[in-house]
C-alpha cells in the first residue's frame, strides 16, 4: 500500500501501488482536491508535489502542454487527476 497526503487539509488515503488518482477519488475519498473534468483540460486539480514528482507517475504530452499553458512549470506541478500513485507521496494544493 502507498498514500497520499493532501498537505492543506491532512487528507490522507492509501491505495494499491500504481493506481490511477482519479479512481481514489471515485471510490475512496480524496474530497479536497477540488477535481472537475477528470480528463487533464481544465485545470482545477493542480497542486504542488512535495515529495518526488516522480511518484505520481509519468507525465504525458498532454498534462505538460495543459500546465505549461496555465503558466505553470512541469517540473514543479501536476494535474492530479492524470496522476498514479507509484509511491507514497505529498502534495499542496496551487
Ligand atoms: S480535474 Fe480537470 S484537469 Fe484534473
Amino acid at each position: 500500500m502507498v498514500k497520499l497526503t493532501i498537505k492543506d487539509t491532512q487528507e490522507i488515503v492509501e491505495a494499491e501501488q500504481g493506481v490511477a488518482v482519479s479512481d481514489l477519488f471515485e471510490f475512496d475519498g480524496l474530497r479536497s482536491v477540488p477535481f472537475n473534468c477528470m480528463r487533464g483540460s481544465c485545470g482545477s486539480c493542480v497542486v504542488r508535489p512535495l515529495s518526488n514528482i516522480w511518484h505520481l507517475g509519468e507525465m504525458a504530452f498532454e498534462e505538460r502542454f495543459k500546465l505549461e499553458s496555465m503558466d505553470l512549470s512541469p517540473n514543479e506541478h501536476r494535474l492530479l487527476c492524470q496522476c498514479h500513485l507509484l509511491d507514497d507521496s505529498e502534495v499542496e494544493l496551487v
